[in-house]
């Protein structure tokens, strides 16, 4: 049994549903997952957790900052340990762009940091039009508009592929 760390960043919560995923995946063969928000700070201790893993989702073309400043702050500590890193954004839905070597999004924010996780995922979010302000959803839906996306003002789309979540919870676990 081994001992897993999940650190999220998410603006929406479609990134804890897809850690929580990756949990059960984890659990059902009988490691133990601890989720942990990266907008908590959490405190990584040496020897507490065996493998870390982090997901965090776009926002306007970019993770949250707290990301990589959690990753500068414990690079050592994350190259101690097998570790992953999963991002979350819309444009992998798109069948071109929805693997690590060709979203825009990883393939930049690896470029930014010095740390190379061993292990990289990227999943397509979700669009819940109705839950938007007023501004978020009128750029979404131009955004959406431009890159021949729903623009329903009243949907909600999950482009997420569930079972690739589960692929990549099922990789953590061979790590
Ligand atoms: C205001 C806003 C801006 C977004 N910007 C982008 C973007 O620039 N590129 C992209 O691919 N997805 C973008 N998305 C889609 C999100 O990455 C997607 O909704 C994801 O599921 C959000 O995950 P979260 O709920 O964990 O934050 C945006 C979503 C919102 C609501």
């Amino acid at each position: 049994m081994a001992k897993i760390l999940i650190l999220y960043s998410t603006t929406d919560g479609h990134t804890i549903e897809i850690c929580r995923r990756i949990k059960q995946t984890l659990e059902e063969r009988g490691d133990a997952v601890e989720l942990g928000n990266l907008k908590e700070n959490p405190s990584l201790e040496p020897g507490t957790f065996d493998k870390i893993v982090i997901g965090a989702s776009i926002r306007y073309g970019k993770h949250q900052p707290l990301v990589s400043e959690f990753i500068a702050r414990h690079q050592s500590l994350l190259e101690a340990h097998p570790n992953a890193f999963f991002s979350v954004n819309v444009v992998a839905r798109k069948p071109e762009k929805n693997t690590p070597e060709t979203n825009p999004y990883l393939q930049k924010f690896l470029k930014k940091i010095d740390w190379q996780p061993q292990n990289l995922g990227v999943f397509a979010g979700k669009i819940d039009y109705p839950s938007l302000g007023f501004f978020d959803k009128q750029m979404i839906r131009l955004i959406m508009w431009m890159t021949k996306g729903p623009t329903d003002p009243e949907a909600i789309v999950e482009f997420t592929d569930w079972d690739k979540v589960e692929e990549f919870g099922k990789m953590v676990a061979e790590m």
